[in-house]
């Protein structure tokens, strides 16, 4: 029997997932169907419910579903709780079973490809506070997180519900937090294609600062450039969007994926 499963969202059309599933299959062989349905919004409970009838093992779900997938579920384990997101929803006996696996692909970000290795940071600086803060600070936490936002209360919200060690600013600090910081995340929209670029000076950062921007279209953003020239490490979005992949292929198959850092050097040569 084949194993289905799917992305859903909305667009969908762009998601690399189908592909990375797909290959990582066929690479272990493994009878399984991945498949990318575009659903809007107020048909998403109507899908999720349909596919889990239809013998779906789960789906996987990006933007604008990951915060209803966590009020959907029957059970939600703590890093959707402490979200209110869920990326991955598990069908088991007539069960949903909601986890959020962001965390664990940027964690993957951490990993420094100059320095393997490296320390982990101990000044971290996340740029916004929408949905994509949430997974990165609650990796980061208990860790000292600075969050700056362009809309302050947004970043308070966030630092209340991540608890004493993150901490609210205002988008003009950025200067002022980068000083000595070895941590810079991009959550923001900016850098994106067709959004204004991310116009920050690194000089301030420690010289062993890493810079993760989880923008991956384009993949090489104006922040990443600028932290390349000044010797500072850097990690790029494909990287969290591939190892975000592999807890899901694991749930869905109780295999391990089989080749995550050919997959994003692969996807990383098309860029
Ligand atoms: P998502 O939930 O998909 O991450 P979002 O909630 O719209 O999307 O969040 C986008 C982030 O980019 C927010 O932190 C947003 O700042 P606001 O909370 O003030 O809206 C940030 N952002 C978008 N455009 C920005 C800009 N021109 N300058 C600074 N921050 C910006």
């Amino acid at each position: 029997m084949v194993m289905k499963a799917a992305v859903l969202g909305h667009p969908v059309s762009q998601s690399l997932s189908p592909r990375i599933f797909n290959e990582w299959f066929d690479a272990v062989g493994f009878p399984g169907e991945y498949e990318a349905i575009d659903t809007p919004p107020d048909a998403f409970e109507e899908t999720v419910r349909r596919l889990m009838a239809e013998g779906y093992a789960g789906v996987n779900v990006t933007l604008p579903h990951k915060n209803v997938a966590a009020s959907l579920a029957d059970f939600r384990n703590k890093a959707v709780e402490r979200c209110g997101a869920a990326n991955l929803l598990l069908f088991r006996s007539g069960k949903i079973i909601a986890d959020n696996t962001d965390g664990a692909g940027f964690a993957r970000c951490l990993v420094r490809r100059d320095k393997p290795g490296a320390s982990l940071p101990s000044k971290a600086v996340v740029l916004g506070a929408g949905g994509a803060a949430s997974p990165v600070i609650n990796q980061l936490t208990p860790q000292r997180v600075h969050i700056a936002n362009r809309t302050k209360a947004k970043a308070e919200a966030l630092a209340e519900n991540f608890g004493p060690s993150c901490s609210a600013h205002d988008w003009d600090e950025i200067p002022e937090l980068l000083k000595g910081a070895d941590l810079l995340v991009n959550t923001t929209s900016l850098g994106m294609k067709g959004q204004p670029t991310l116009d920050i000076d690194l000089a301030p950062m420690s010289p062993d600062a890493l810079v993760v921007d989880i923008v991956y279209a384009p993949l090489q953003t104006e922040l990443l450039k600028q932290a390349r020239k000044l010797g500072l490490g850097t990690s790029n979005g494909l990287t969290m969007l591939v190892y975000q992949a592999v807890p899901s292929f694991l749930a869905y198959t109780g295999l391990r994926a089989p080749s995550p850092e050919k997959t994003l050097r692969a996807l990383e040569a098309e860029k």
